[in-house]
């Protein structure tokens, strides 16, 4: 198969990561006999500097122009520092998500045995806690109508139905995939948004009658996750809630370095990790590389290559084993890897494998 894959570094620890996940995807590629392409582009803080738009034109046509984009991370403290910057990393994110019409991320909280002990949660309770959560990505409050003066604001959380249906379906057919229970997250109590929400996934219970779904409120959601993180399958919830409930997910599992994301759509699927750009790491070889990684992983598998991406998986596992392991999540005494040797090792067991 022929794969021409964008690859979007962008900023922080970005390129570092990113070259890992390249030599991963040929080494993977080359075993299976793929003819993987590789088109670059910049965005976020590096494309500011360069071309002055975060998801420039340039950058458009590469990622439409490809099977898939691969994806590292945007964003830069000089923008952070300034809240009047006009032009930020971050709406190359935003932008990229809307023109590509990637109205479904699938971020995926699962834990690692060996690293159970990060998590904040007692071991007993997150131990295996296997989710996935449904974020609505390209409407409700972050593109709304928005207004700002001195003395009011507003953001408006729009959805029209057909954009609710479509992302529902992700989340009902995801659960066909899995353990066949939905939970669908809203604030019904309160938003009108919500209560539309409900009543369409309401109405389309019956079209999976093997799908046991719930509804919960997403203060509970939260809360829930905390308490039973086991309790959920798939959830499937709004571009705000999603947001938050997934930054929460991904640090209940002990493991966000090694969190990949995909988010899908209408466009080019994009695969991601859930971590930033974390760039007070930038140009150290110390950023953990396994979520960028297991990006690789779940782009194989959009493409159902199931073969390639549980491949890079039990590398994935055989690394994380044999203590080859970055700074943050090494055994205590036990010599640290860096973002290359890491990388390096995952190739050389996917070679021999
Ligand atoms: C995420 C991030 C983005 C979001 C930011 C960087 C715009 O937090 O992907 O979750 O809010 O969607
Ligand atoms: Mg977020």
């Amino acid at each position: 198969m022929n794969l021409k894959i964008a690859v979007l570094p962008g900023d922080g620890i970005g390129p570092e990561i990113s070259a890992q996940g390249v030599e991963v995807m040929s080494a993977v590629c080359e075993k299976f006999g793929h003819t993987p392409e590789y088109a670059y582009a910049v965005c976020g803080a590096d494309a500011i500097d360069k071309t002055g738009d975060p998801f420039p034109e340039e950058t458009f046509q590469t990622c439409k122009n490809a099977d898939a984009v691969l994806f590292s991370a945007v964003g830069d403290p000089k923008f952070d520092n300034d809240p009047t910057a006009k032009v930020r990393p971050e709406q190359g994110l935003l932008a990229m998500r809307k023109r590509l019409g990637l109205f479904a991320n699938i971020r995926p909280v699962q834990t690692f045995k060996c690293l159970i002990h990060k998590s904040p949660l007692r071991a007993e309770l997150v131990e295996h806690a296997d989710f996935v959560c449904i974020r609505e990505l390209t409407g409700g409050m972050y593109f709304g109508t928005k207004y700002q003066d001195n003395e009011k604001a507003y953001d408006t959380n729009l959805y029209t139905r057909p954009e609710i249906e479509r992302i529902l379906k992700v989340g009902f057919e995801y659960a066909m995939k899995r353990r066949r229970h939905l939970t669908v997250v809203d604030k019904a109590n309160v938003l009108a948004s919500s209560r539309l929400w409900r009543k369409i996934a309401q109405e389309m219970v019956p079209d999976y009658p093997e799908v046991k779904t719930d509804f919960m409120f997403v203060d509970n959601a939260a809360m829930r996750m905390i308490q039973e993180p086991t309790f959920f399958d798939v959830m499937v919830t709004e571009n705000t809630f999603g947001d938050i409930l997934t930054d929460e997910g991904s640090v209940i599992s002990g493991s966000m370095g090694l969190l990949p994301s995909a988010s899908t759509g209408e466009g080019t699927p994009v695969f991601e990790p859930v971590h930033g750009s974390w760039p007070q790491a930038k140009g150290q070889n110390i950023a953990n590389p396994l979520a960028q990684i297991l990006s690789v992983a779940m782009l194989f598998e959009y493409f159902d290559l199931k073969a390639e991406g549980l491949l890079v998986r039990k590398a994935v596992d055989a690394s994380l084993d044999a203590r080859v392991r970055t700074p943050e999540i090494q055994v205590e005494g036990v010599a640290t890897y860096g973002t290359k040797e890491v990388g390096a090792w995952i190739v050389d067991y996917i070679r021999k494998a």
